[in-house]
């Protein structure tokens, strides 16, 4: 608290510190701090783990600030406004909302994005992936400033333009997507369907092992848009560790637990209060509801699969009351 802007420094360990609006960013060797404008003229500061923060600030960067609200961890976060974001200290908070200790500031998504790609490229050491589990990254997220990792912080979400494995289609192949198995699979069969397509639709037919196709994946908690149908998008993701966000969702979304088990913490989206704990094993299905903040635990990589509704319409329906929170009337 009381840091006046004129004493708030260049660097710290190396690494440079950053100003959006009235907020500001800086990190030393294990943490982030991050500050903003209370009443009285004072400024309330928060502290996160640097490879915590990263992790979040990474699945803003490459998810364009996803779907609702993105807690980094129970009072910083980001709110999509789609086409502008809201960054806020303590809004979903109801104890630092009630007592005076929120604020919020709206950006233009560009101004804001540009913004935190920079402290992303400044303050990921060598080493460091922000989306590898912690076992294949380590510490080095830790220490003074390291090096960099630009390759490990340019992966963007890349939806497929036809189904994977079909001419045309997204880089990555569903039939061997050029990465290793991943230790955690090394159990998942490896073969593919045959495929017999009559004379003439052999660009149109295809099928792949979804299985295989998701044992190679090399990133943690980043859903990748396999297939769109309409507004209907599946979003198979492998999972290991603790999502790095607390998801305030602004829509209804499913999941498919493929393998494996994911615990979820799931609050109230607006006060942040507890409201269940869910264990999904391998092949329950549930509906997160519209009005929830979730995290997710895997013990172990696990296949999970999110099927995202990206109908525009749907956010003012759920704020409007039009629809209930959940989809289905027991
Ligand atoms: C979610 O917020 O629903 C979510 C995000 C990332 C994942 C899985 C689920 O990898
Ligand atoms: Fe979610």
């Amino acid at each position: 608290m009381n840091a006046p802007a004129e004493k708030f420094p260049a660097t710290i360990a190396g690494y440079k510190t950053f100003e959006l609006g009235a907020f500001t960013f800086s990190r030393d060797e294990y943490f982030v701090t991050i500050t903003w404008p209370v009443q009285g003229g004072r400024r309330q500061s928060h502290t996160i783990s640097a490879d915590a923060f990263l992790r979040a600030l990474m699945r803003d960067v490459a998810w364009g600030f996803f779907y609702g609200v993105v807690n980094f961890d129970p009072v910083f976060g980001t709110r999509n406004l789609y086409g502008k974001v809201e960054f806020f200290g303590g809004r979903f908070n109801e104890h630092y909302h009630n007592n005076g200790l929120s604020y919020v500031e709206v950006f233009e998504t560009p101004v804001a994005m540009k913004l935190i790609k920079q402290i992303l490229a400044d303050w990921v050491n060598s080493g460091f992936d922000p989306f590898a589990a912690p076992m294949e990254t380590g510490d080095a997220a830790f220490g003074v400033k390291h090096g960099d990792n630009l390759a490990a912080i340019d992966r963007y979400r890349v939806p497929t333009k036809r189904m994977p494995g079909l001419e045309g289609d997204s880089p990555l192949r569903g039939d061997d997507n050029g990465y290793p198995i991943n230790r955690a699979f090394a159990d998942v069969p490896q073969d593919q369907p045959e495929i017999h397509a009559e004379p003439g639709f052999e660009k149109e037919l295809h099928g792949f092992n979804l299985f295989a196709y998701l044992s190679r994946s090399d990133v943690t908690w980043n859903p990748s848009v396999t297939s769109v149908c309409k507004n209907s998008l599946f979003c198979p993701t492998t999972e290991e560790y603790i999502l790095p966000i607390i998801h305030g969702n602004d829509r209804v979304e499913w999941f498919v637990q493929l393998s494996d088990e994911i615990m979820w913490n799931i609050n109230d989206k607006d006060t942040g209060r507890p409201r269940a704990r869910v264990l999904m094993k391998a092949g329950d299905v549930a509906a997160m509801p519209a009005d929830i903040a979730h995290q997710g635990f895997s013990k172990k990589r696990s296949m999970l699969l999110v099927w995202e509704n990206a109908n525009p319409e749907i956010v003012k329906m759920y704020d409007s009351k039009q629809l209930p929170p959940y989809p289905v009337e027991f």
